[in-house]
């Protein structure tokens, strides 16, 4: 596996896979892998000839009071396990490369950005939608791979992909649980072993709302209402930053449920803010 570092080189590297032919893949991330990261690696890896990862700790998605200083690195582990997925090149750019001090040039796709963690998030998803752009055009690949934790991020993806006419096709894959149901995520490191013992009650709690949609109930507000019961009562030092149900490809509000709908949620437990999200009546 080759770790570049210039992003001038990233770009020749890709562009000499793209002139021969090759299929290739980019795994967006930012470092700190975990099963989650690895499986999109693994996917990557299966359905395209050449596997690019970026690692990048992108400082314009987080918000002034967020925890850009504390994310967690370890850039040797996650080359390790890179390279061990398969992985051809990762791509771990200085944030200095990237964003010259003059950098002017945003990517915003606002509406889909009005509600979910854009919402509690303002300046997040115009951070997410500039550096993936960024990536694109570095990388130029066939595919890029993104997991569902992240669902309205991937939905935005390809919003901005279609909107722009890039020729790169959005790949969206599965979340990643631990065994008692906790969504993998970099930040379950903010967990103290209490904390993360209540932590699964965020997959139950969404699970529960799953059972009551799946049993009839169609009404949003009654779905919200039993979700912030269920948190209140299993996770009581939590707190609910949101739990919407929204429609999957533009995440509008949804007030009556009709078709697929997705349900998604943002908890903070003690220094975490942890996601989960899953699709509701799929079939209808
Ligand atoms: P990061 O949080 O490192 O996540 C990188 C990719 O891994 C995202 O596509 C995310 O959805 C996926 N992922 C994280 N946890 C997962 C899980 N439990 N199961 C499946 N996939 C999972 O998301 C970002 O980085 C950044 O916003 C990025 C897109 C790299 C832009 O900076």
């Amino acid at each position: 596996m080759q770790i570049i570092t210039d992003p001038h080189a990233f770009q020749q590297r890709a562009m000499a896979e793209r002139a021969s032919g090759a299929t290739t893949a980019l795994v967006p991330t930012m470092g700190f892998f975990h099963e989650g990261h690895l499986s999109l690696m693994r996917w990557a890896r299966e359905n395209a000839d050449t596997v690019f990862v970026s690692l990048f700790v992108n400082p314009t998605q987080f918000g002034p009071d967020e925890d850009l200083d504390a994310y967690p690195r370890d850039l040797d582990r996650d080359a390790r396990l890179a390279e061990e997925a398969g992985v051809d090149v990762l791509f771990a750019p200085d944030p200095r490369a990237i964003y010259a001090e003059d950098h002017a040039t945003w990517v915003e796709v606002p509406t889909l950005a009005q509600h979910l963690c854009g919402a509690s998030r303002p300046v997040h998803f115009r951070g997410v939608a500039t550096i993936v752009s960024i990536l694109l055009h570095l990388a130029m690949p066939s595919m890029a791979v993104f997991g569902q934790k992240d669902w309205q991020q991937l939905a935005l993806l390809r919003r901005m992909a279609r909107d722009l006419f890039i020729p790169t096709e959005i790949i969206g894959r599965p979340i990643v649980r631990e065994a008692d149901g906790l969504a993998l995520s970099s930040r379950n490191v903010y967990l103290t072993p209490q904390e993360r013992q209540q932590a699964p009650h965020i997959n139950k709690g969404v699970q529960h709302i799953a059972a009551l949609a799946e049993a009839g109930e169609r009404s949003a507000a009654a779905l919200k209402a039993a979700f912030a019961d269920y948190i209140a009562q299993h996770i009581p030092g939590a707190e609910v930053d949101y739990f919407e149900l929204v429609h999957p490809d533009n995440i509008q509000p949804v007030h009556d449920l009709t078709g697929p709908t997705l349900a998604a949620t943002a908890v903070r437990i003690g220094k975490a803010r942890l996601l989960d999200n899953t699709l509701l009546l799929a079939d209808a």
